[in-house]
């Protein structure tokens, strides 16, 4: 016991000054560090709250409309809204949850089409889905709402 004792004490004096011998080194390097708008916009891009910063970019593009035949709800809502709709990311009802839909549903159909087209407080219009048709975008609420209730 003594014996460990003796060991241990020199031990951590030893890695005291180490750590005051490194802050010193480290502190005797100040440099100006000049960030770039690009570099301060990553950073703060970086440093956001996890699920707050969606930029349309990060939401997969599904194929072009012009492929003929209009998307299904389902397809549309797997390649646009499922960014947000799946993780719940900025307050959005998330799909399946009877709890979180029921007062949206309650609202009436047509409001949640309205909120998918023009957009809702956190809801982007469109749902980020710049290439849907109103129809596809009913789709793809109708879709929600069959699988929320
Ligand atoms: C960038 C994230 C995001 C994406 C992408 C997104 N939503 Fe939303 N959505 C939200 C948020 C947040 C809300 C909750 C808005 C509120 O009521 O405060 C919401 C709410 C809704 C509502 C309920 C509207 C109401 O009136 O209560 C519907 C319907 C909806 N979204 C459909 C869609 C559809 C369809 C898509 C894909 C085409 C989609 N959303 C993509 C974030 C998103």
């Amino acid at each position: 016991m003594k014996q460990a004792k003796l060991i241990a004490v020199p031990a951590a004096f030893i890695a005291a000054i180490t750590l005051v011998l490194t802050l010193a080194a480290c502190s005797g390097e100040k440099e100006e560090v000049t960030l770039s708008t690009a570099q301060e916009t990553a950073m703060s891009e970086r440093l956001a709250p996890a699920g707050e910063v969606i930029m349309a970019s990060d939401v997969a593009s599904a194929p072009a409309a012009s492929s003929g035949g209009s998307r299904s709800g389902e397809d549309v809502y797997n390649s646009k809204c499922t960014t947000c709709h799946t993780s719940g990311a900025a307050g959005a009802p998330m799909l399946g949850s009877t709890e979180q839909w029921a007062d949206r549903i309650g609202k009436g159909i047509d409001t949640l089409y309205t909120g998918a087209i023009s957009g809702i407080n956190g809801m982007p219009p469109k749902g980020l889905c710049f290439d849907c048709s109103d129809d596809e975008l009913k789709a793809a609420v109708d879709y929600m709402v069959e699988s929320s209730k």
